[in-house]
């Protein structure tokens, strides 16, 4: 456990002997704890001392890093931002004998990216003793030595520092030495045997003295050492070396068996007395892997793989000893100097993929930490990324850099980016490294579908199967699985105030147009639809497009004759006056066809005739005219059967029978029956039909003569019905007035009757016709004859005149 200070107030608290205190100076903050502390031991707590909250650490990815990328000694408590140790921190490993032992820590915080330094300083506990190089030291002394002769004993060393390391040394007392404490310039304690009663080899040849050093820790520790002192015969001097202190500098990755520097000393003595050799007296282990020395000549080589960034500075102290063990120490410090041997390393910390199509430039994708073991310019590192790619790196805190994106993503061009970073170092030669990510692109549903055209065009031939299929429709949609799914379905609309749905049909997956019913041309020629391609997304997207739909004709109507028609049970006859001469026109056979073009472009052929050379009819005009003029010998009775002809392929056509009587006279008219017979085929049946015509005739005649008589005294007649052609409406085939309910007719006839009492030929003459005007329907519903024979008024005296029609 500790107190913790803030040291802006100078305050340290202090009450056990473990001392923490906190610095906090821009951003960075300071810690100073005892090794050896258990894992999971709290330093501090980073979240309060920075002002951070502690609830949003674990959103903004909190994690502390360290430099050099080794061992990680420390660690963030997430859920209360405390700092806590996870391993064991030995000081004297991670420092040795330096002063100050500090490690440091970068706290990295994301969204804003966030950095804050952390540094340790780990303070020493006295958890080592004073040990000496040997177990046991050898001395030989000459017993000629002179009271007062100072023997210098090698150092005790501890691993601690300061106050835990070596304070002062006791020699268990003894008849004829005392211990002198004396400091080297480096600071170390060492001591110094004082000769304080001469020795007499013949009284005593051999001493045992006990060496303790002890350490200013507490509790204290202390390590001893058994002094063994021959007495000798003769005197000698100890060896002496030409340095105090040895500074050589080596670079690192100095090859094996380099020859690092040769310590001399020099030795008054002559012979044996002043032959001299070297051996480590004290250094690290690290140091005794790495150097080795030459007993005789004192040369140091290398034997280990030096590394700046491992190592760059080793200690050791040398002992030269002559041929009667007086010995004398030095000290070596080898520098390690740096060379560019580490190539950038590049660490991904964090990186959002996928990120969304729609983010905006400069968003924050990835966060790289670069890092350089190299010191000075071997460390300074520039990064770069690949040139036209949507991204950048911007340099943030230290050695981290953000990759945001710099323009707009469209997943639709590029989903998938390899990026490429590459880092640099300024050493010379310099050493790169590069790095290669994968950033998708995750998909936004900003894609409409689209029409692979503009509009549609169908043509259908009516009369189809329903069921078939018409077209197909294809849209696009560039995006992503549901959000580029695209769905095809009709748009609600109406033709003829009937919803479309009741015609066409869509396959909602693959855009085929189907005709639900089979096309009646003679309805509607086209209609339109419009179809709607729609994507799964959510918002979902979607498109229109027009579909025409166009039916073709097909010659499935034949011609239909308004006149001569068949009305009721009765015939048409038209009276052709005797006087009549060639070329006149004498009647006119009307027709029509619902169909179109050529389908309904009708010729009117003479099939049959009783006289073939006395009447022609106009190919396309249906006027019948006489070819000669009209002689006595010519037959009252002449019946035309006329063909009318489409054009279409295969043509249709209709018959009619046109019934001519050559008379002046109504009254010559015979009995409609009669006519309707055809008298070429058998003499007999044609007398005694013409005989039953004329007592018929007569008959008939008598009849309507009293009739007259008796109605036309009373009333003259209006109108005299004497072959003038009128044609009413109630004439229109029926289809025509029953056309779509839309109550207009597409197609309609209107013929205007000229009725014509004094003339004796007909004239006709065509109101209207196709497309040209429009005639409502309930004008032209449903006239039945009786409508029409109330028109001719009720002139009961005018002979009723037979209509029909084969
Ligand atoms: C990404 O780019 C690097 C360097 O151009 C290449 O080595 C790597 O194979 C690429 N990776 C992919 C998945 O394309
Ligand atoms: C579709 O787009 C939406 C945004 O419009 C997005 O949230 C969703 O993830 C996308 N779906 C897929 C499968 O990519
Ligand atoms: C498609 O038509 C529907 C219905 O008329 C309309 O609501 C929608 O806005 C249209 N969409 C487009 C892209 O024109």
């Amino acid at each position: 456990m500790g107190h913790k200070g803030i040291s802006v107030t100078g305050l340290v608290c202090s009450i056990s002997f473990f001392l923490l205190t906190l610095h906090s100076a821009y951003g960075d903050v300071s810690y100073s704890f005892p090794e050896e502390m258990k894992r999971g031991s709290v330093i501090g707590n980073i979240a309060k001392d920075l002002g951070l909250e502690a609830s949003r650490l674990s959103a903004r990815n909190a994690r502390i890093d360290t430099e050099e990328n080794r061992k990680r000694y420390c660690d963030i408590n997430l859920s209360a931002g405390e700092f806590i140790v996870t391993e064991r921190i030995d000081r004297e490993e991670l420092c040795g004998e330096k002063v100050s032992c500090i490690l440091k820590f970068e706290l990295v915080l994301e969204s804003p990216l966030e950095l804050h330094r952390i540094s340790l300083q780990i303070q020493d506990i006295n958890d080592n003793t004073p040990i000496f190089p040997k177990d046991t030291i050898k001395l030989e002394i000459a017993e000629s030595a002179f009271k007062g002769a100072r023997f210098r004993v090698n150092a005790a060393h501890d691993a601690d520092i300061g106050q835990n390391a070596v304070q002062s040394y006791t020699l268990k007392r003894n008849d004829h030495f005392a211990l002198s404490v004396q400091t080297t310039a480096a600071g170390s304690k060492y001591g110094e045997l004082v000769l304080d009663k001469e020795l007499d080899r013949e009284q005593q040849q051999e001493l045992k003295l006990l060496l303790t050093a002890v350490d200013g820790g507490t509790p204290q520790r202390s390590g001893t050492v058994v002094i063994h002192v021959t007495v000798l015969d003769a005197n000698d001097n100890a060896p002496v070396f030409s340095q105090a202190v040895y500074k050589p500098s080596l670079p690192e990755n100095s090859p094996l068996g380099t020859l690092v520097l040769t310590v001399s000393s020099t030795d008054a003595d002559e012979g044996v007395n002043g032959e001299v050799t070297y051996e480590f007296s004290r250094m690290s282990d690290k140091a005794r892997k790495m150097f080795t020395l030459n007993h005789k000549t004192g040369e140091i080589t290398v034997i280990g793989a030096l590394d700046y960034e491992d190592e760059s500075k080793y200690e050791m102290f040398i002992e030269g000893k002559d041929g009667y063990g007086l010995s004398s120490d030095t000290k070596v410090i080898i520098e390690i100097t740096d060379v560019n041997d580490n190539a950038p390393v590049i660490y991904l910390k964090s990186l959002f993929s996928p990120i969304p199509e729609n983010a905006s430039p400069g968003t924050e994708v990835g966060i790289i930490n670069v890092q350089d073991r190299d010191s000075e310019n071997n460390r300074q590192v520039r990064c770069s990324i690949q040139q036209n790619i949507n991204f950048k790196l911007v340099p943030s805190i230290k050695n981290y850099y953000s990759l945001v994106t710099t323009g707009e993503l469209d997943r639709e061009l590029v989903s998938d980016y390899n990026i490429t970073i590459t880092a640099t170092d300024e050493g010379s030669p310099p050493l790169s490294s590069s790095k290669s990510m994968q950033l998708s692109v995750a998909d936004f549903n900003d894609n409409p579908p689209l029409f692979e055209e503009q509009f549609y065009t169908t043509h259908v031939t009516e009369n189809n199967k329903p069921g078939a299929s018409l077209c197909s429709v294809t849209a696009r949609d560039p995006d992503w699985r549901q959000n580029g799914t695209v769905i095809y379905s009709l748009l609600p609309g109406e033709v003829n105030g009937v919803p479309v749905s009741s015609f066409l049909s869509i396959n909602g997956d693959t855009g085929v147009i189907h005709a639900v019913k089979s096309f009646d041309y003679e309805q509607f020629s086209s209609f339109e639809v419009h179809v709607m391609a729609r994507d799964n997304g959510s918002p979902s997207l979607s498109s229109n497009v027009t579909v025409s739909v166009f039916i073709t004709d097909v010659n499935d109507n034949s011609p239909q004759i308004l006149y001569p028609a068949l009305e009721g049970n009765s015939f048409i006859t038209e009276l052709v006056p005797k006087a009549t001469y060639g070329g006149s026109l004498v009647s006119k056979v009307i027709a029509v066809d619902a169909d179109s073009g050529q389908n309904a472009w009708l010729s009117y052929h003479v099939f049959k005739s009783t006289d073939p050379g006395l009447f022609t009819i106009g190919l396309h005009s249906g006027e019948i005219r006489t070819q000669r003029d009209i002689s006595e010998s010519d037959s009252m009775k002449q019946n035309l059967i006329v063909s009318v002809k489409d054009n279409g392929q295969p043509s249709l056509s209709a018959t009619c029978t046109m019934y001519l009587v050559i008379s002046d006279n109504l009254a010559e008219v015979p009995e409609m029956k009669d006519i309707s017979y055809d008298g070429s085929n058998s003499k007999l049946t044609s007398y005694l039909i013409i005989a039953l015509v004329s007592v018929s005739t007569f008959f008939l005649t008598f009849i309507i003569v009293i009739l007259a008589m008796r109605f036309c005294l009373r009333r003259k007649p209006r109108l005299l019905f004497d072959g003038a052609v009128a044609i009413p409406s109630a004439y229109l085939p029926p289809n025509y007035a029953e056309v779509d309910g839309g109550g207009t007719l597409r197609s309609t006839y209107n013929y205007d009757a000229y009725l014509t009492t004094g003339s004796r030929t007909s004239d006709f003459k065509f109101v209207s016709s196709y497309n040209d005007n429009k005639l409502h329907a309930d004008q032209t519903l449903r006239k039945t004859p009786t409508d029409f024979a109330e028109e001719l008024d009720g002139c009961d005296g005018s002979p009723e005149v037979g209509r029909y029609c084969k």
